[in-house]
């Protein structure tokens, strides 16, 4: 496992992931060419940790979360995860029967909390489900307890646990959806996109309470999200994605106040701020992601970049770390000197700033 950024133990890393979707045509479905979704993924999340997965729609987002849920099976990679037993597995090669014990220590939590819950189920039987079916809880007494305490735990009344789906609003579904995701004590959340269905109002307070769950159960979160307003607040460190590999990742600050790559940039221009003064020089992103089935040459990003140059268009830029746990794959990332989210840094955590010397 690699090495920690602080004293906690590393509980995931994702080392050179590739997921490839074969292009199939014709009746003998001859594969023509690959959908490279991911390609060549590595991150790491310390134990109690938020590590943010950002981009826009069609950036490989949601295929790497599948992944390390093995939802799907990788293309290659591994994807190590370090068990409660102090055991660490590669869920990339891990037979199914061994994956089905592994599923009670990491959960997923989908966007639509409309879709993720059946709706002739009522709510005892949806966050009992696992305890009866994973857990064997056959006893009802028992797991009508264990029910009431997850339903209070995300700030839900056990009165409600007879009802059915349909009677609750968007934002207490995705509480029910993340009761059920908690019921058997996991170790690691998948959240991918948890609160963009919701309105904004009730999206602070799913943000808040999924904060206020990690710091009472020492939960490790992998946030996905396309908005980078949302995951400043909640997410440590952030990796920025695209056309199926990161650009960029850092801990939270450093990326939002000092981004490196023009992409993130663009993302940040695009989030809106408080300051009326700040205004962004960047151009709003333009155009499309391109398909990960025939990316551009060189740096992917290079025909939507306002500062691209002829390198950018011949080879492709590597992921290097240019300052201490801040990585970025940009040919220019030493001598652009970008915009962030709120203009200057604030003093007291002022570390360095574009322009203090060399990178
Ligand atoms: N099952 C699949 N078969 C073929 N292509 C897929 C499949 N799932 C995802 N893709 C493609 O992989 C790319 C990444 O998709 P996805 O992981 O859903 O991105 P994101 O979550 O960032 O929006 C997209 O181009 C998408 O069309
Ligand atoms: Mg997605």
């Amino acid at each position: 496992m690699a090495e920690s950024t602080d004293n906690k133990p590393v509980i995931l890393e994702v080392d050179n992931l590739k997921k490839y979707f074969p292009i199939q045509k014709g009746f003998f479905k001859r594969v023509v060419g690959q959908v490279r979704a991911v390609d060549g993924v590595s991150f790491f999340i310390n134990e109690g940790e938020t590590l943010g997965l950002v981009g826009e729609s069609g950036c490989g987002k949601t295929t790497t979360a599948r992944c390390i849920l093995r939802a799907v099976d990788p293309s290659d990679g591994q994807i190590l995860f370090l068990k409660d037993s102090g055991e660490t597995v590669d869920i990339a090669t891990l037979p199914e029967e061994e994956m089905r014990y592994l599923r009670s220590e990491m959960q997923m939590i989908f966007q639509d909390p409309y879709a993720s819950l059946n709706p002739r189920m009522n709510i005892f039987d949806i966050v009992g489900e696992p305890l009866f079916v994973i857990q064997q809880m056959t006893d009802r007494e028992e797991r009508t307890a264990r029910v009431r305490d997850l339903l209070q735990l995300v700030g839900l009344r056990p009165e409600y646990m007879q009802r059915f789906p349909h009677a609750f609003s968007g934002g207490q579904r995705q509480r029910i959806v993340i009761a059920r995701a908690l019921a058997l004590n996991p170790r690691l959340i998948v959240a991918d996109e948890p609160v963009s269905a919701l309105d904004v109002s009730v999206q602070a307070q799913v943000l808040n309470l999924m904060l206020d769950l990690q710091r009472k159960l020492n939960l490790t979160y992998l946030f996905v999200a396309h908005d980078l307003s949302v995951v400043k607040h909640i997410c440590d460190r952030v990796a920025v994605m695209y056309v199926g590999k990161i650009v960029e990742i850092s801990p939270t600050d450093d990326l939002y106040y000092e981004p490196l790559h023009p992409y993130t940039a663009a993302l940040m221009a695009a989030v809106p701020v408080a300051d009326p003064r700040v205004r962004s020089v960047m151009t709003p992103l333009e155009g499309d992601v391109p398909s990960p089935a025939d990316p551009p040459s060189g740096c992917y990003f290079h025909p939507r970049c306002q500062y691209a140059v002829d390198i950018c268009s011949q080879e492709p830029p590597e992921l290097t770390e240019v300052r201490s746990q801040h990585f970025v794959s940009c040919h220019r990332a030493h001598e652009l000197n970008l915009q962030g989210i709120g203009g200057a840094r604030p003093e007291s955590d002022h570390a360095l700033t574009a322009g203090d010397g060399p990178l």
